[in-house]
């Protein structure tokens, strides 16, 4: 059943009330302690304005980091404070509590119009265990309760799922509603030729997305170190490259199942080392020798997955083709990037899972040109392999 959304609340539900929104505000910071990356923050701005808009009093709930569950000055949302006041024009208080009769106080304090960011729920010992009391807290901070946080929509804590359900109407933010549209629909019903993309290095990650997507795809293209796992399943030899050997029947099963849609590289671009970028070489799969690894797809594969790529009506990608971070085991993963820009110029569906494939693709400066960047690493991964989201589960169905 669909999942209730920002849009289903009638105006009344909203003006003047205290609209509880989960975001995911988990944002790197530079060595100045300030938000060096605020795609996160940009990308809740609609839900947010929107409830501005309708007269709401937005009440705001991250997590940040990985506390234990006790307050740590490294992982407070100050820094996010400030950086929300210069993307957002309009009044923005933070307080350093989340829960309890200070924090209810503030949120009883704010005007129609203007947002409370309250502190770290992981500073809460109760948010990561989803406890039951806790819950409840979280819900006296709001009348109506928005989740648009998709990054974090595969955890069951107290903030992403308990909470739901003492604060009726729970509904999904509009990030939430995009991010599940996107991804939803190049599921259910794509438009084909559909491709997908997998990279990474572990197969052993990646196994119940590649036996989820399978059967969907036209064409499933496979790239980086978890392409060696296949290799070897081809008993072909890898050199020092990064296999996986308890995950040798699991790839030859799966190459003797999928057939033709299943697409390996060809080539390796190689080299000694991953620091050895100056020796790096191409040379075909069945060439790969003793002491050098792969650490990117060749040109001749990039070739092959550049026109499957160009050529789809939906193309979906997550996890890098090689080493990206270090020229030149960028190539495979750029020319990635470059085909699906221009297979969105050509009308096509383009979304990219999140995580490094979003790096990537902000690295290349071809955000913009994707149909759709997902800010949820892990909880894309997991919507792909079929899960059901413990976040949007705890929703109202519409
Ligand atoms: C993320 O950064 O992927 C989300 O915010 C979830 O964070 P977590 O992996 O620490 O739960």
């Amino acid at each position: 059943m669909a999942t209730k959304t920002l849009r289903d609340l009638a105006p009344a539900e909203l003006q003047g009330r205290r609209a509880l929104v989960r975001v995911d505000f988990n944002v790197p910071l530079d060595d100045a302690g300030r938000v060096s990356d605020d795609t996160r923050i940009t990308a809740a701005l609609p839900t947010i304005t929107t409830l501005l808009d309708a007269g709401a009093r937005v009440v705001l709930l991250a997590h940040f980091g990985r506390p234990k569950g006790a307050p740590e000055a490294k992982y407070s949302l100050a820094p996010v404070a400030t950086r929300l006041r210069e993307l957002l024009p309009r009044p923005v208080h933070f307080l350093a509590e989340t829960v309890g009769a200070t924090a209810v106080a503030a949120t009883q304090a704010l005007a129609p119009g203007e947002v409370l960011l309250l502190e770290n729920t992981r500073f809460l010992a109760g948010e990561e265990k989803n406890d039951d009391a806790l819950a409840r807290q979280l819900a006296e901070l709001g009348d109506v309760y928005v989740n648009d946080a998709f990054g974090a929509a595969h955890r069951a804590h107290a903030s992403t799922a308990g909470v739901a359900q003492y604060c009726r109407p729970a509904v999904a933010g509009l990030l939430m509603e995009k991010e599940l549209a996107y991804l939803g629909n190049a599921l259910a019903a794509p438009a084909r030729p559909f491709v997908a993309i997998l990279g990474g290095s572990k197969i052993s990650g990646k196994i119940d997305v590649v036996e989820a997507l399978l059967p969907k795809v036209d064409h499933l293209l496979i790239g980086g170190a978890m392409a060696c796992t296949f290799f070897r399943a081809m008993g072909l030899e890898t050199g020092s490259s990064l296999v996986e050997p308890d995950r040798l029947d699991m790839a030859r099963d799966l190459l003797a199942r999928a057939g033709d849609r299943l697409v390996l590289p060809v080539d390796a671009t190689i080299a000694p080392a991953m620091d050895a970028g100056a020796q790096a070489t191409a040379v075909a799969r069945d060439a790969i020798p003793a002491g050098q690894a792969m650490f990117d797809i060749g040109p001749a594969s990039v070739a092959r997955y550049r026109a499957l790529v160009e050529s789809a009506r939906t193309v979906l990608w997550n996890g890098p083709m090689g080493v990206f971070e270090k020229p030149p085991f960028d190539a495979g993963t750029r020319a990635v990037a470059a085909a699906m820009a221009v297979a969105t110029g050509r009308g096509a569906t383009t979304i990219i899972g999140g995580g490094d494939s979003a790096a990537a693709v902000a690295e290349a400066g071809l955000e913009a040109q994707m149909s759709h960047v997902s800010t949820g690493g892990g909880a894309s991964l997991e919507f792909l392999e079929g899960k059901v989201l413990p976040g949007v589960a705890a929703l109202d169905a519409a």
